[in-house]
């Protein structure tokens, strides 16, 4: 079984080498968050190119950079693998369909009704993270931003700006990228994308308080989305979003 090891964020990850779970349970308002560590051995990565569909396929081809092809490959790859320990169906024989905004989502009437992910990918992991309700999840690595400001300034809310900009140093860059990823899981959990102007909802940027303060559009469904902070060795952070306060938050890390 893996070991549970305390990462620096109030979620657990369980470490693995492999997805090695021949069928899992997902119960109402639980999470389950699998982060995939991209640098892959070859064999595996022919392995998950098997699973693709033949539009997959197509896509990892198109891209310039070697490096991107492959870590597209493990994403989707490991999306379908994930998804299939909890449909029971061959990961090669599951179909996702595009929404409106580009949401993928899983084909209704393979496996469960309501099963839903949601996929992000880092330079060094893919997040995927499931429940029976439409989420969203973001991951990023924080680094320096010579436009930070004005980007925070031009694309976020004023509050959220205002509350980065008080910062500075590192502080203010992990307030940045806190910030950054908790909106990107909420147009990802709505299924907006970008179609939904950044500034109409405002998010916490403090480390350990994740949390949706305000928001003003129609996009957002009659309850409230829930936002989870979490990391990664290497400096990695990522947020999840929901329309349910979670009672489990599963944790898995596939080194
Ligand atoms: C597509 C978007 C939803 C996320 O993109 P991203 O952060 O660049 O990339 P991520 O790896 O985190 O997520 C990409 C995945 O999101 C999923 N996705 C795409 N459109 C989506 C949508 N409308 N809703 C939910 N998920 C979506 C797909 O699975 C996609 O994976 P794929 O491209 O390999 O098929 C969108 O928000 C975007 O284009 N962001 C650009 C980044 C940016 O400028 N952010 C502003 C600062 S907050």
């Amino acid at each position: 079984m893996p070991r549970s090891e305390r990462n620096n964020s109030a979620i657990l990850f369980d470490k693995a080498t492999t997805l090695d779970y021949p069928a899992l349970v997902l119960r109402s308002r639980e999470v389950h968050i699998w982060a995939v560590a991209l640098n892959r051995p070859g064999p595996e990565i022919e392995e998950l190119r098997k699973l693709l569909d033949p539009a997959e396929r197509q896509r990892a081809d198109r891209f310039r950079f070697e490096a991107d092809r492959l870590r597209y490959v493990v994403a989707h790859g490991y999306v379908r693998r994930v998804l299939s320990t909890y449909t029971k169906t061959a990961p090669e024989n599951l179909s996702m369909i595009i929404g409106k905004y580009g949401k993928p989502e899983l084909e209704q009437g393979i496996g469960r009704p309501g099963l839903h992910y949601s996929l992000s990918h880092s330079k060094e992991y893919a997040a995927i993270a499931v429940a029976q309700s439409p989420l969203g999840v973001d991951v990023e690595d924080p680094r320096e931003l010579v436009d930070m400001g004005s980007l925070a300034l031009s694309t976020f809310h004023p509050g959220e700006a205002s509350a980065i900009l008080s910062r500075s140093g590192k502080d203010a860059e992990a307030a940045f990228f806190c910030c950054w990823t908790r909106k990107e899981a909420v147009v990802k959990a709505l299924g907006s994308g970008l179609f939904m102007p950044l500034d109409c909802f405002e998010v916490s940027v403090d480390r350990c308080h994740p949390r949706l303060l305000s928001f003003h559009s129609d996009w957002f469904p009659d309850g409230e989305l829930h936002l989870l902070h979490f990391e990664l060795p290497g400096d990695t952070i990522g947020a999840a979003a929901m329309p349910f306060v979670p009672v489990t938050v599963k944790a898995v890390l596939i080194s």
